[in-house]
């Protein structure tokens, strides 16, 4: 018998190689008709060409669309407020558009949010903490990759305190996702290694979380399957609309995994990493990943044999241990095989940046408190110094 838990998703999900162009016809599953959009995207995706595609798909429903492209990755608080208040607030728009990776993504989260609501993002990290519905979304990814546009969380960096931190509310759901993976056969190979190992990770924290059940378990074990089977693919040969495909999937079940079951230890050591250190998500979150599952293992045991079975990694012979321990060396070979550093030298960290690095860990307790088992500092410290071989 499982504890009650409770699954909210989004409204619509549109999948398929080329359903990008599928948009100006999908607008009319809002409840209300659109006549001004703020589009959100980053120049890369402008490089693509699908942009000006879809500007001209929305003219010709007589949609005016401004497109906002000053988003930078991993935004500040201060990067999200400053765009909102000089591009975003002015064109008042009646929806909000998103085609990019979770930085952007989450970026345009919060601004249909701001724009029904007067307060500043300050006001907002944590959970359930933004009072009223916002305008609108519709999310199109182009990582495979965080999940963002399933999952009802922003994150956003706070450069004061050299942190991430998340803002957590049913508000950042959007109504429409587009999953043309299409968009990611470009993806240069380290963006590509970086956000499909924090898929991985999305969904194998997931499955050992505290608040694991059976939705989520279902959704993490087919993201784990699918990315076990493609990531390297997708590394390798880019141009592979297949790899493609079962990574943009992997990614959203990934999400939806983690929006029933959360993350833990592994996000919470990844973050400071990030704040401090400038550390891609995906690349601090691949590189913890072993550590922390070898951290967790007697409590967890059981759930890692089933993934590593689940992924023709072990099989009936190999008792209970050996089968986790497949699992942790073949994440570790994944994250070799893609060319993901093992060392945190090459970042500039060193032995004397441990204290403050596990001090800023332990603050995420809203993550850690999903992790199998609790870490004190000297635990922290002692997974950050595996790093430093
Ligand atoms: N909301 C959530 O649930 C959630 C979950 C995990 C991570 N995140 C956050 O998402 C952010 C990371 O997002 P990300 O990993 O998708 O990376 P990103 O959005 O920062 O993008 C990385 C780089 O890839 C480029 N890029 C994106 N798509 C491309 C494409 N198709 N072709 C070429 N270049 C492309 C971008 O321009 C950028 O320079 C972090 O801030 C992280 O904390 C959010
Ligand atoms: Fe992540």
């Amino acid at each position: 018998m499982s504890n009650p838990y409770h699954f909210q998703t989004v409204k619509h999900i549109v999948h398929g190689a080329g359903s990008l162009n599928l948009l100006p016809e999908k607008l009319a599953l809002l409840d209300t008709p659109i006549k001004r959009i703020a589009l959100i995207t980053q120049p890369a995706i402008e490089a693509l060409g699908v942009i000006e595609q879809v500007v001209a798909g929305l003219a010709a429903k007589d949609v005016e669309v401004l497109v906002v492209r000053d988003v930078e990755p991993e935004p500040t608080i201060g990067n999200v407020e400053a765009v909102f208040r000089d591009q975003i607030a002015p064109f008042a728009p009646q929806a909000i558009l998103s085609i990019g990776g979770g930085s952007v993504l989450d970026a345009a989260k919060l601004f249909a949010v701001r724009l029904t609501n007067d307060q500043p993002l300050r006001e907002w990290l944590g959970i359930d903490l933004i009072r009223n519905p916002g305008v609108p979304m519709i999310l199109v990814p182009t990582t495979a990759g965080t999940g963002s546009e399933v999952t009802p969380n922003a994150i956003v960096t706070l450069p004061d305190e050299e942190l991430k931190v998340g803002i957590v509310s049913r508000h950042l759901l959007p109504q429409i996702v587009i999953l043309d993976a299409s968009l990611t056969l470009g993806l240069p190979k380290a963006i590509t290694a970086a956000t499909g190992m924090d898929a991985f990770v999305h969904s194998l924290e997931s499955y050992i979380s505290t608040k694991a059940n059976p939705i989520s378990d279902m959704f993490a074990m087919e993201s784990m399957r699918l990315i076990g089977a493609n990531i390297v693919e997708a590394y390798e040969h880019g141009d592979s609309i297949k790899a493609r495909e079962a990574m943009m999937l992997g990614s959203m079940y990934g999400g939806l995994a983690l929006t029933a079951a959360g993350t833990a230890a592994v996000h919470a050591l990844a973050y400071p990493l990030g704040g401090m250190f400038n550390i891609t998500h995906g690349v601090a979150n691949a590189m913890l990943l072993p550590h922390v599952m070898a951290f967790n293992l007697d409590a967890i045991v059981e759930r890692l044999a089933t993934v590593a079975r689940a992924l023709d990694l072990s099989g009936p012979a190999d008792s209970a241990d050996t089968a986790a321990q497949k699992l942790i060396d073949q994440i570790a070979a994944w994250t070799a095989a893609v060319d993901i550093p093992q060392d945190l030298r090459v970042f500039g960290v060193s032995e004397e940046h441990l204290d403050a690095l596990a001090v800023a860990a332990s603050k995420v307790k809203r993550l850690l408190a999903n992790n199998p088992k609790a870490l004190s500092l000297d635990d922290t410290k002692a997974i950050y110094r595996r790093l430093l071989p």
